[in-house]
């Protein structure tokens, strides 16, 4: 957030409308990745609500086109279009024609991922599933990021006619990249790689005006948790969550909306973590 210099020294503070202005999306371009289900479907929901136009994208044709659909029948803008990840020419024909036809992207929300069984302790030193669990985890979670934000750049370095840069980048990462879970080792490592990576494009794109945060998820309601047998969820709630329940999907989108916003201007490789309390909790 800019304060304008006064005529004779000390800067003057935004006025109320331009701070309110700056808790707004209006005419902002959000481009979500994995946005058929769960948080990155909520993230399209309330970016749109907050008025940005919403790019929102995922391997699933259906599933993205019901997320638009239900989006623009409650009068807000948002496109559902197929985009695989893992597909980098479709990453570079997609972006190239979300440019064309909605505009540059100002935000992009990397939310697509992956969380596959990789227990060390079953593998051999020769293990395909081992193998595949791992590359695959990693082009999706982590190789898929650093493939959009490389096609992205150019849009998200742009400067307005002030010379203000509103391009962000945000990752979801999860709790998985600040401890581990016995079983998910190739998701764990990516996750940790997601929040370095983060890092690194921080500081590397900083001075540009890009900033590049990452949100840890602790549990949520989603696709990726829905298999999780209703005893085996309330014991690990018990045990390891303070506000014994898994988050909804648009507690995380909140979040993430909420980084996009002009106002978080100075937020910049910070990882945010959103968990009801899980990481902090020792006993
Ligand atoms: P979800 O399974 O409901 O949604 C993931 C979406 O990503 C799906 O629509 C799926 O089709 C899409 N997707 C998967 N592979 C793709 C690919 N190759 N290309 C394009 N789209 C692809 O899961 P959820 O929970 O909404 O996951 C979103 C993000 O949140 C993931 O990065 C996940 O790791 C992270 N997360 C989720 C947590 C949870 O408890 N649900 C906890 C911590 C992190």
């Amino acid at each position: 957030m800019t304060t304008a210099a006064g005529p004779t020294g000390p800067p003057v503070a935004p006025s109320l409308e331009t701070l309110r202005a700056q808790r707004d999306l209006t005419d902002t371009v959000v481009f979500v990745s994995g946005a058929g289900s769960g948080i990155g479907r909520a993230t399209a929901r309330v970016c749109a609500a907050l008025g940005a136009r919403v790019v929102a994208t995922d391997r699933d044709q259906d599933a993205v086109q019901a997320t638009a659909d239900g989006i623009a029948d409650e009068g807000a803008s948002c496109v559902g279009w197929a985009l695989d990840v893992t597909d980098v020419e479709a990453i570079e024909r997609v972006v190239a024609r979300v440019r064309a036809e909605v505009g540059a992207i100002d935000v992009l929300v990397n939310n697509a991922g992956v969380s596959l069984p990789s227990p060390v302790t079953n593998s051999s030193s020769v293990d395909e599933g081992f193998d595949h669990a791992w590359s695959l985890t990693f082009d999706i979670n982590l190789h898929a990021h650093t493939r959009l934000v490389r096609a992205c750049l150019p849009d998200l370095e742009r400067r307005d006619g002030d010379g203000r840069c509103r391009g962000r980048i945000i990752n979801v990462a999860s709790t998985e990249g600040l401890g581990a879970t016995p079983g998910l080792s190739a998701y764990t490592a990516s996750k940790h790689a997601v929040i370095g990576f983060t890092k690194a494009l921080a500081v590397e794109l900083g001075a540009r005006g890009v900033t590049a945060n990452a949100v840890c998820p602790g549990p949520v309601d989603t696709g990726m948790t829905a298999a999780i047998p209703e005893a085996a969820r309330a014991k690990y709630l018990r045990r390891r969550v303070p506000m014994v329940r898994y988050a909804q999907p648009e507690e995380l989108a909140q979040v993430i909306a909420s980084i996009a916003l002009p106002a978080s201007s100075f937020l910049n490789g910070a990882t945010v973590v959103v968990d009801g309390g899980l990481t902090v909790k020792n006993a």
